[in-house]
């Protein structure tokens, strides 16, 4: 049978967030930021603060693009649902990052079918004022648009993206802190993450261009850099690996 098509909003209309969602917003702010105490990455709280992001109030995405704007000069787009990779790869490379603006509902507060605003938005978002984190953003965007038609290509340039953007780690004096949007937003990651049961290991291109990975289960490893100017530099040799 066919699967219904999505009703979910392709712009955010903000006086149509219920009271509902408010509360989920809350709760999830508030558990997620606790979880996250002392191990994520400063410059993700520095940025919270930067955007005005907090429990008691839903971002406003035309807030949030003012604020960003003048920062990176990025900016968020509304999308109904996850981004098809041509999509969501060219907004990347035109310095737009493709979310949702709709809510996971109060009795599905921990089990989420695909990512819905606290993902995207809590989690990926304040990274967007980061200067080094958006270059490289923005170059894996222009990348995988050169290579969008090639899966072979495309399946290499998602691995890096995975385990950086959803799923990486930086290292700060011996301690590993979170930057993974994946983990970020998830109770379960954030608590497996620096568990001895997870093992971490130094980012490296050609390591992880070979590293499929699944996205049903929580990661076993994940890839540390020292600091987001890694990333940036490591473009060259993403290019030179895919041969464009
Ligand atoms: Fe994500």
């Amino acid at each position: 049978m066919k699967k219904s098509v999505s009703k979910k909003p392709t712009k955010q209309i903000y006086k149509n967030y219920t009271k509902e969602d408010f509360k989920v917003w809350n709760i999830l702010f508030n558990r997620q930021l606790k979880n996250l105490e002392g191990i994520v990455a400063d410059e993700f709280i520095i940025a919270l603060k930067d955007l005005n992001f907090k429990a008691e109030k839903i971002p406003n995405f035309i807030e949030v693009n003012n604020t960003l704007k003048n920062i990176t000069g990025w900016s968020i787009k509304t999308v109904p649902n996850i981004s098809p990779p041509e999509q969501f790869f060219s907004f990347l490379s035109r310095k737009k990052f493709t979310t949702t603006c709709w809510l996971r509902s109060m009795n599905q507060i921990d089990y989420l079918e695909e990512p819905d605003m606290f993902h995207d938005v809590f989690a990926h978002v304040p990274l967007l004022s980061n200067k080094d984190y958006t270059n490289f953003f923005k170059e894996i965007g222009e990348i995988a648009v050169s290579v969008i038609n090639d899966p072979v290509k495309l399946k290499k340039l998602q691995r890096i993206y995975w385990f950086t953007i959803e799923f990486g780690l930086i290292k700060r004096n011996n301690d590993f802190k979170i930057y993974g949007a994946g983990i970020i937003s998830s109770k379960e990651e954030s608590q497996n993450v620096l568990s001895s049961k997870s093992k971490k290991k130094k980012f490296d291109v050609n390591t992880i261009m070979n590293h499929s990975f699944r996205i049903d289960v929580v990661q076993d490893i994940y890839y540390y850099i020292d600091s987001f100017e890694e990333l940036t530099s490591s473009i060259n040799e993403i290019r030179k690996n895919i041969n464009i």
